[in-house]
């Protein structure tokens, strides 16, 4: 998930070098580094965050450069492994994504034809292949063609040349690439948000594409080298404002923006959308795949989609989807849901499928993400770039748009203009924010959190307890209510808090009754309700709804009270460690 950029022009590229991968930092963020072309190759790299290095330049100063901010793979987060990476003999440098599956067999072989290694990272072995064919060819095409041929398992990097002070190289194969177009100077990188305040003309690399760049002069081939003729994209992002605003925390100002992205999530192309939810309709088979939140929204969507809309389905983690391969078939249709588009997981489960020939049906908040430009049919989240690395409006602006779908196919039309009003609730909850942050401050040294719901609730409970582990590293678990007394009730006592989801819907009293039974036990009870009860020692009121809808509001507490608990304890809010903000490999 590391991030990347590249730059040729007329301007100095370390300032914009520096200011891209500052915004590519939610896709990792173990290091950073930048090699710039100053005659000779001049490299600066350290541990941690680029935005925590002051905003120098080094003094380093050309119009060349390469960039990366890493999430590491291979190789300890030390200075030796942070990217860029160089030949022998320092006249390449190389920043990469993703992972080279066949490293040790080739860095076996360049270590005995004599090529000395710096770092124990699989992206090295990148540069010492291009200065390999590159002393055998003398041709920058040809040693760019011979490389991408020798390797295997994903990749998107750039590479500059000392021999070539004006030319940048690159190349994708299950990485992203994007380039970002203007005159006399062009922009590489793994999303379009690093680069989108100078321009938002874009020409997204294809997967098994290569790409060869001065700053007047773009060529762009297959891996057969043969050139490929691209468009230029307008993205719509351009206007979105990536500051944090009055905020301490990107995190904490996407939660707020769920007053608008909910709705927002819902301005969908008529013609679109009934097309998507004929293809839902008449699926002889529909399996829905996605990894963490959004797969939160997938169980969510096999709920609704199986009680509203009376179609059978199943969802499956992308990471497991080889369970169900043996039943896709050209009769199958894919619902992949992925906030990033990106996420190697659910592109390798899509992949496999389409081969089969199922039907590709994808929500995504990216446009022109992989997983978008590989689906059938593609509805957009609207809600904007989700810079904290935890998913909240993404997820949000998902339940709303599976709501809308489900409702759609039966032609529900006064909930879904319920669901239109919807955000006008999100205020009811974020004007509880004190009340939530005494709750953080009263739990915030337990070791162990669980969060109960049945029904529609349960995906929510799961998407709870996530939302706490990753914001503030403390333990918890998301189960379904009447799981609890099958076993893990021997895990509650008097110190044990309990976070219960239980609006007053067809689920409430049963719900209450497993509330009750670890109350017994001791257990501290947040009571996440339109209603309030005596057994509930803290209560999150929730804002009287229709009943169906709950599932999109009640979450908005949830990802306060993990917001406020990492706050108060400390936590790194909008990077927490070991994660990023796209899982780019497998
Ligand atoms: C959610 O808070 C996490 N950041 C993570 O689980 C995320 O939802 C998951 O990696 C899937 O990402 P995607 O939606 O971009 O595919
Ligand atoms: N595999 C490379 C490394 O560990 C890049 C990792 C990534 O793309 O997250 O440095």
């Amino acid at each position: 998930m590391c991030g990347i950029i590249g730059y040729v022009g007329d301007k100095d590229a370390v300032p914009i070098l520096m200011n891209g991968i500052r915004r590519l930092e939610y896709r990792g963020y173990d290091s950073w580094g930048l090699a710039i072309i100053q005659g000779e190759i001049k490299l600066m790299k350290n541990t941690g965050k680029i935005s925590e290095s002051g905003s120098n330049s080094f003094g380093l100063k050309g119009n060349v450069g390469i960039a990366h901010t890493r999430w590491a793979t291979h190789g300890g987060v030390t200075r030796e492994n942070a990217h860029p990476h160089t030949s022998c003999g320092k006249e390449i440098a190389i920043v990469h994504n993703g992972i080279i599956e066949n490293y040790q067999e080739m860095k076996k072989s360049l270590l005995a034809e004599g090529h000395k290694f710096t770092s124990q990272t699989d992206s090295e072995v990148i540069a010492h292949l291009l200065e390999k064919f590159y002393n055998k060819f003398k041709d920058i095409k040809k040693t760019l063609l011979a490389t991408v041929k020798r390797i295997k398992g994903n990749f998107a990097f750039l590479a500059i040349f000392q021999d070539e002070p004006d030319l940048i190289l690159g190349a994708r194969k299950d990485s992203p690439l994007v380039i970002g177009v203007r005159k006399n100077e062009l922009f590489f990188a793994s999303d379009v948000l690093s680069f989108v305040e100078y321009t938002d003309k874009v020409i997204f690399l294809d997967n098994l594409e290569a790409v060869m760049a001065k700053k007047d002069s773009l060529k762009i081939f297959d891996f057969n080298g043969r050139e490929v003729r691209k468009g230029i994209t307008q993205v719509a992002w351009e206007a979105y404002d990536v500051s944090k605003k009055e905020f301490t925390h990107y995190t904490l100002k996407e939660i707020h923006e769920q007053s608008s992205t909910i709705k927002n999530s819902l301005y969908q192309d008529p013609i679109k959308l009934t097309k998507f939810c004929k293809s839902i309709k008449v699926a002889k088979k529909l399996f829905i795949t996605a990894s963490g939140t959004s797969f939160h929204a997938g169980l969510l969507a096999r709920h609704l989609f199986s009680k509203i809309s009376k179609v059978y389905c199943e969802a499956i983690l992308a990471s497991e989807f080889s369970q169900v391969m043996d039943w896709v078939d050209k009769d199958t249709v894919i619902l992949a849901i992925s906030q990033s588009g990106e996420t190697a997981d659910i592109l390798h489960a899509v992949r496999e499928a389409k081969e089969k020939g199922a039907k590709i049906l994808s929500i995504v908040n990216v446009m022109s993400s992989t997983l978008d430009r590989e689906s059938d049919l593609t509805l957009y989240l609207n809600c904007g770039p989700e810079i904290g690395v935890a998913a909240t409006k993404s997820f949000t602006a998902q339940l709303a748009l599976i709501y809308l779908l489900a409702l759609t196919t039966v032609d529900e039309v006064v909930n879904i203009n319920k669901l239109k009003r919807l955000n006008d609730y999100v205020e009811f909850i974020l004007e509880q924010k004190n009340k939530i942050m005494n709750i953080a401050e009263k739990y915030k040294d337990s070791s162990d959190f669980y969060f109960i719901g049945r029904s529609v609730h349960h995906p929510i409970a799961l998407e709870g307890a996530l939302k706490l582990k990753e914001l503030s590293y403390i333990h918890a678990e998301g189960m379904a209510a009447g799981e609890l007394k099958h076993g893990t009730l021997a895990l509650i006592d008097e110190r044990t808090p309990v976070v219960v989801l239980n609006p007053k819907d067809q689920t409430y009293h049963e719900t209450l009754s497993n509330a009750l039974e670890m109350k017994a036990r001791g257990a501290k009870i947040i009571g996440i309700s339109n209603l309030n009860n005596e057994i509930y020692d803290d209560l999150i009121l929730l804002p009287q709804i229709e009943e169906l809808l709950y599932p999109i509001i009640e979450v908005i507490p949830l990802q306060m009270l993990a917001y406020y608990m990492a706050v108060n304890r400390g936590a790194d809010v909008d990077r927490p460690r070991n994660l990023a903000k796209s899982v780019t490999v497998k």
